[in-house]
């Protein structure tokens, strides 16, 4: 979908559809007035008549107002005024992008950023409304082609305003491309999007950019490098391992990069430790991790941001066979510690120690990793949070302001270092489980090991990345964050 800004009054701008928002209790936005101007006071009757519903998310199409260009308009609902924030603006912009994407129309023209709330600027609505817009128009058409009752997506959505909001634009039409891309390769089967369908992404977008060189390890390179953590668990699948390396140089390159690694397990067994049906049946979503962390760089590689970037994708499947790692092997991760495992269906951490051991090559000023990690983070926050573990306080706290600043949230939990003895084992340096009691927080303890010398913080995605449910697919999560992040850091 284009993306573009156009000053022309509301009233007279041609478009399928102009898109105003209401709320309880506020004054009409400028483009409201204008068009309840043109219209003879069409808005306020219907205002008054509740054929517009102002409650958060509704919506109401509106249909050929009397001097008003556009045939139809869409008036959605923010809820009460004085109830407005960032959350609350971002939920209804996307109640109303699925309405606009599910309906035949081609293009619309959008004023909700109009809408005024305490602590929000012009720049940052437009931009929330935008990427809004944007990922409620996705669709996933791969192996899926459009029938005649299929949603139909916009091809353009011009959003009133002059060129002073075009930087916030441009931000917005990055970061959807990131989401975007994540998305898709979240939402592609297993069958396709396996290590080396990882590995042939990255090259395009080594391909398409400014300043981004790639490196594909194979598993040869990877067992010089003594990763065998991470080797361990492809040793079950047919589907060789790679270890992606993206890098972009948008900054003098003894700069010390950010390093994002991302779990890219493409498809999770569980291995022998084998998941029963119902729990196996997600996990193609094994990689968003890795899906994220290649959004997010995209994002920064479109917008050229002014410093070093690092993304690495551990692309591994974990499967179940004669050769494949069993409970009670005991590994030699490259940093030289040494793993039992107990079992293997707690390969995430495998795959990304080995991976935070390698990212240390490149001097990081910080590591993230990004990985859907553990079925305990989903039970602890469920789907709107993101669990954030780190060993650097002003990384989370740096970390959970740029989620909340776009809306895409995370919540620190605890990594106290009493919780590390849950890994103790006889047998090695620690055991790759620790048992029932805060799974989300014994893996963040696991990883924690692979990064005591750096600044570092790890994301456990395994409720946000995905939906669950008749709306089922992957949401780009955490592209927003990081690349406000990212965003943030370059100034
Ligand atoms: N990929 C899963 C975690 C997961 C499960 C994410 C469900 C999203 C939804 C991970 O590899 C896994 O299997 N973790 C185990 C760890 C356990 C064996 C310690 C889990 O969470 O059950
Ligand atoms: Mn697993
Ligand atoms: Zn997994």
């Amino acid at each position: 979908m284009k993306m573009n800004l156009d000053n022309t009054p509301a009233a007279a701008v041609q478009s399928d559809c102009l898109v105003l928002g209401f709320t309880e209790g506020g004054d009409l936005t400028p483009s409201a007035q204008e068009v309840d101007e043109a219209s003879g006071g069409a808005i306020r009757r219907l205002l008054e008549s509740r054929d517009i519903d102002t409650g958060i998310g509704k919506t109401r199409f509106l249909i050929g107002l009397g001097g008003v260009s556009a045939p139809r308009i869409l008036a959605v609902g923010f809820g009460k005024q004085d109830k407005l924030d960032l959350p609350r603006f971002d939920r209804a912009c996307l109640a109303a992008g699925k309405v606009l994407r599910d309906h035949p129309l081609e293009s619309c023209h959008m004023c909700l950023h109009e809408l005024e709330f305490d602590g929000s600027d012009a720049g940052r609505r437009l931009r929330q409304a935008a990427l809004a817009t944007h990922r409620s128009n996705y669709l996933y058409t791969t192996t899926k082609p459009l029938k005649d009752d299929s949603p139909v997506p916009l091809q353009s959505t011009g959003f009133q305003g002059g060129e002073e909001l075009q930087p916030h634009l441009d931000q917005a039409t990055a970061i959807a491309l990131g989401f975007e891309t994540a998305r898709t390769l979240g939402d592609l089967p297993p069958n396709i999007c396996n290590p080396a369908y990882l590995a042939q992404e990255a090259a395009s977008i080594a391909e398409k950019y400014e300043r981004v060189e790639l490196e594909v390890l194979e598993e040869e390179a990877m067992a010089e490098l003594g990763m065998d953590a991470l080797l361990g668990v492809s040793r079950g699948s047919a589907n060789r391992a790679r270890l992606i390396v993206l890098k972009f140089t948008g900054a003098d390159a003894d700069r010390n990069p950010v390093v994002i690694v991302g779990k890219g397990i493409t498809f999770d067994s569980g291995g022998l430790s084998l998941k029963s049906g119902e729990n196996m049946m997600q996990m193609k979503f094994d990689m968003c991790g890795a899906a994220g962390v290649i959004g997010a760089f995209v994002a920064c590689a479109r917008l050229q941001l002014e410093l070093n970037l690092v993304c690495l994708v551990a692309a591994v499947e974990n499967m179940p066979d004669g050769d494949a790692y069993r409970p009670g092997d005991v590994l030699t991760s490259m940093s030289g510690k040494t793993i039992e495992v107990l079992n293997t269906d707690a390969e995430g951490r495998l795959v990304l120690c080995d991976a935070l051991t390698y990212s240390e090559k490149f001097k990081p000023d910080v590591i993230i990793d990004v990985a859907t990690l553990t079925g305990a983070c989903v039970i602890a926050l469920g789907h709107h949070a993101t669990g954030l573990m780190s060993n650097d306080d002003p990384l989370a706290e740096e970390l959970t302001a740029a989620g909340a600043a776009i809306v895409d949230r995370a919540w620190r939990l605890p990594l106290w270092e009493e919780y590390q003895s849950q890994l103790d084992s006889p047998f090695a340096d620690m055991k790759n489980v620790g048992g029932a009691p805060a799974g989300v927080l014994t893996a963040g303890c696991f990883l924690s090991r692979f990064a005591e010398e750096q600044r570092w913080a790890h994301l456990d995605i395994a409720g946000s990345a995905w939906k669950w449910g008749s709306d089922n697919g992957v949401t780009g999560r955490p592209v927003g964050l990081l690349a406000q992040y990212l965003l943030d850091r370059a100034g």
